[in-house]
Formats: C-alpha cells, sequence, structure tokens
C-alpha cells in the first residue's frame, strides 16, 4: 500500500519534464508492479484462495468481500456527490484542483463500480439462475427492494 501511495502521489505530481530521479523512480515503480505485485496475485491464487475457500466455507461469509465493496462504494458515491454538489453550485470558475480532485472521484467511483457488478454478474448471480427456481429468485427480489 505504501508503494501504491508513492505511484499516484508520482502521477499526481508529475512534471512536463521528469527528471532523472523521477524516471529512476518510474523504473521502479515498473519493477514493484511486475515483478512484486503481480507475482503476489498469481501466489494468491495458486496458495492462498483454494484454503481460504475451505475455511470461508466453514467458518466465514462468502460474501463477505462484496459487503466489503459495498463499504467503500459508499464513501466513493459520498466523495463524488460532494465534490458535484459543490461544482454544481459554484459561483466562480473552479480551480485546477477541484477539477483534478473532481475527476479521481469519478474514475474511482466508476473502477470500484464496474469491478464490483461484474463479480456480482459473473461470481454471484450464476448461482441463482442455476439453482434456485423462478419463485425464490421472485422472493430474493422482493426482500432486495422491499427492505
Ligand atoms: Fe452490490
Amino acid at each position: 500500500m505504501k508503494n501504491l501511495k508513492a505511484i499516484v502521489r508520482r502521477a499526481d505530481t508529475l512534471p512536463s519534464r521528469p527528471g532523472g530521479s523521477v524516471r529512476q523512480a518510474l523504473k521502479r515503480d515498473i519493477e514493484f508492479l511486475r515483478t512484486d505485485l503481480v507475482p503476489h496475485a498469481e501466489g494468491e491464487e495458486i496458495g492462498l484462495y483454494p484454503v481460504a475457500d475451505k475455511l470461508i466455507r466453514k467458518y466465514g461469509r462468502p460474501t463477505a468481500t462484496m459487503s466489503r465493496d459495498h463499504v467503500y462504494l459508499k464513501r466513493k458515491i459520498a466523495t463524488y456527490c460532494r465534490l458535484a454538489g459543490k461544482i454544481a453550485s459554484a459561483k466562480r470558475s473552479l480551480p485546477a484542483a477541484t477539477r483534478t480532485a473532481f475527476w479521481k472521484a469519478a474514475i474511482r467511483l466508476e473502477f470500484l463500480l464496474s469491478v464490483h457488478l461484474e463479480a456480482e454478474e459473473k461470481d454471484l448471480l450464476p448461482y441463482f439462475d442455476k439453482y434456485l427456481s423462478q419463485k425464490e429468485v421472485n422472493a430474493v427480489i422482493e426482500k432486495m427492494h422491499g427492505h
């Protein structure tokens, strides 16, 4: 996470003509992402997730990660709405920092929401289609909309 924050900071402060130290840092970032982060994710698929699947099936809640997404989605929506509201009622021209913050908020919201929706569509809903009757699916939909 520390490296990722540094990557964002570098992108935020990238000068039009990056000097030697920035170029070096970018090369280190590339190295970190390709040789640390990608193999780490692959290692998780091979070693961690098969065991996690068994543990969660037995002791946990498989949709806990989806619920965690919702916590972050609400935060991203709140940030976006706060900035959008500020911009919508602005009386003067918008400073660059506000426009950048708004752009970031929109990108973050879009990214998280698209990943979350894809997970629901591909990893969750097929089970409902396959293993529930139409009557049971209707009951789920009713409960969702009636809360
Ligand atoms: Fe959701």
